[in-house]
């Protein structure tokens, strides 16, 4: 790939300004010499045009009936043909190298956008909505796209026809080339006056598109929720709602655009008017040639048109820098730093856990750890049991930094965990997360995903093995081969939830995090798989977040959560023993089973 688009090389938050035209010229970075040439041609290909004119008005003023010979003519021929030839080549250039900047620059900015949202904050993802993120990553990038191909090198156009063209005719009569441009004024307030319109209207119009693009991804995702209420017809109305919205926006953008033409469009033709009657009476009587007057109807065209051109130019521009912002709004985010640490460990880790005092709240809302205190030796399972919405998840998730603690001392290895960096925390803490995800991807990629080296079918087998889905992969006639999701076979929950066990174990983490991963697992398979477990958790730090007191019973500690709080800890003997939640969810779901073994045995008689 080339060097100047790859984004490691690159960091786009320089092009992160207040004033919008600096950061898009920051943007170009790597591309400006191109943008130059580009520029450049423009000019050489709108200077052959000016001296086209030029060498009209020779032939008409000084070589028309001069009694012209064959020689002369043929020369004049040749210069016409040679600066349309010219002009083309460099129009043709111009062009070209316009379009590398501009598809460079957006190259850049796609692949940099993904991979630096790839890299922003769990609370940054929490707030954001994906419909929003992929229009501001696809459709604003494409406005910047526009904005580099077509505004841009449009507006060097424009000035340089203007200024060339202008300055000649400034030459051949300086009276008839000022009142040849008295409405240019006017028509730079008029572009300024809808210039302001437009990116207001603009800006709204993207707001709604992604507002538009986030209901239909959620309800995408949500399709059989949707199905399953039956709620077609509602959602229906609501996306009708939104569109409707849309396309009144629209409508009001395009409204400012079809007002903005007409009004240039009689200015540009009067004045167009004016100086061709002007032209033309000092031609009459004789202030000005015949030729120069030829040339003037020429080249006021060039004045005149790139004019009207330059307010709807402006006008688009607005577009540009509306999208400019919303994609830099993106980039200013700050990232998750990885690799930043005061603390740099070597090895591997032993798992020794200290919590002490440990707080904890989503942005400064309500606490939802409260000064939690255990500690737990390498090696050791340690599980969490809590009604739902007790912390569980929360606790955890500080474990690999997704997200900071806010208070207390929680130190793993004897070492304060803020002092450890991101990516090896990630590296050495293996989480099976609550809800499983598998990229649409085969089952063996999906399984290798976490590890960063070569493995055998062997290690995969003994992986999806312990987490007692070999079985059920055998059975498909691509085996692990097969691919998931969308263009594959669809797993239920619980045989996701295997695969992602499968991943993590063959990570071969450190601290092994299992959250609630046996919920879609009827007991039988959550049995098998718990038996594989605990040979597999010799040796690591194991934590165990369950709802079955069977699952939770092999722990050498368990934490009662409730509300954030641990309101009883111990082993599960220990707390058998005391009255309190433990043994109020152990003796109910006793019963449930002795009720259960006692249906399934008269069933069965
Ligand atoms: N919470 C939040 N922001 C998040 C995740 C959770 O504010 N990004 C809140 C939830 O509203 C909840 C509390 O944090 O009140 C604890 O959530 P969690 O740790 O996920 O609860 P669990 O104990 O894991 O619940 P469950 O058994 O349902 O998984
Ligand atoms: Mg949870």
């Amino acid at each position: 790939m080339a060097l100047a688009t790859s984004t490691s090389s690159y960091d786009l938050k320089n092009a992160v300004s207040s004033n919008r035209l600096r950061g898009l010229w920051r943007m170009m970075t790597g591309f400006r010499l191109k943008y130059l040439g580009a520029t450049l041609s423009l000019a050489l290909a709108a200077t052959s045009k000016t001296v086209t004119y030029l060498l009209l008005r020779h032939y008409v003023d000084d070589v028309l009936g001069q009694g012209e010979s064959a020689g002369t003519l043929l020369l004049i021929a040749l210069g016409f043909v040679g600066l349309a030839l010219f002009e083309g080549t460099f129009t043709f250039l111009s062009g070209r190298l316009a379009a590398q900047t501009a598809e460079g620059v957006v190259l850049r900015l796609r692949n940099y956008l993904f991979d630096h949202i790839q890299r922003l904050s769990f609370t940054y993802h929490d707030h954001s909505q994906t419909g929003e993120l992929v229009q501001r990553s696809t459709s604003d990038v494409d406005a910047l796209r526009r904005f580099f191909a077509d505004q841009a090198i449009g507006v060097g156009r424009i000035v340089l026809l203007f200024a060339i063209n202008l300055t000649v005719l400034l030459n051949l009569n300086w009276k008839l080339a000022l009142f040849s441009v008295i409405v240019v004024p006017l028509i730079v307030l008029i572009s300024v006056f809808f210039f302001k319109r437009v990116s207001k209207a603009y800006e709204s119009y993207q707001e709604q598109e992604a507002t538009l693009s986030s209901t239909l991804q959620e309800n995408l995702s949500g399709v059989r929720v949707v199905k399953a209420f039956a709620r077609q017809a509602y959602e229906r109305d609501r996306f009708e709602t939104d569109n409707w919205e849309k396309f009144q926006r629209g409508r009001q953008l395009l409204m400012m655009h079809s007002l903005y033409w007409p009004v240039t469009d009689i200015l540009c033709g009067l004045q167009m008017l004016a100086g061709f009657f002007v032209g033309a009476l000092m031609a009459i009587n004789g202030t000005i040639t015949v030729g120069t007057y030829m040339a003037y109807t020429g080249m006021v065209i060039w004045i005149i048109w790139p004019m009207r051109n330059l307010g709807r130019l402006i006008v688009q521009m607005s577009t540009g820098m509306v999208s400019y912002g919303r994609v830099t709004e993106i980039i200013e985010e700050e990232r998750e730093p990885l690799t930043a640490g005061t603390y740099s460990p070597n090895g591997d880790l032993r798992g020794e856990l200290v919590f002490q005092d440990v707080c904890f709240e989503y942005d400064s809302s309500s606490p939802v750890l409260k000064e939690i205190s255990f500690r737990c030796e390498p090696g050791q399972a340690l599980a969490l049991l809590g009604s739902t919405g007790s912390g569980k998840t929360s606790l955890v998730n500080l474990l690999p930094r997704f997200y900071e603690y806010t208070g207390g001392s929680l130190t793993l290895d004897g070492v304060e965990l803020s002092a450890y960096p991101r990516e090896y925390l990630r590296q050495q803490i293996g989480i099976v997360e609550q809800e499983p995800f598998l990229f649409s991807r085969t089952i063996r990629e999906n399984i290798t995903y976490g590890v960063g080296r070569d493995v055998s079918q062997a290690e995969i087998e003994a992986a999806a093995r312990a987490a007692a889905i070999h079985d059920v992969i055998a059975t498909f006639p691509d085996g692990y081969d097969t691919l998931v999701g969308e263009k594959g076979v669809t797993l239920s929950g619980g045989q996701k939830q295997r695969v992602v066990i499968a991943r993590t174990l063959l990570s071969d983490p450190r601290i092994l995090i299992l959250d609630d991963a046996t919920s879609s697992v009827d007991a039988g398979t959550e049995g098998a798989i718990r038996a594989a477990l605990e040979g597999l958790m010799q040796g690591r730090t194991t934590f165990i977040i369950a709802h079955r007191i069977q699952s939770v019973m092999i722990a050498d500690l368990i934490l009662v959560l409730d509300k954030g709080q641990i309101v009883q800890k111990g082993t599960h003997q220990e707390l058998l023993a005391q009255p309190g939640i433990y043994r109020e969810i152990y003796d109910l779901q006793t019963r449930i089973d002795i009720e259960l073994e006692r249906e399934v045995a008269s069933v069965a008689l």
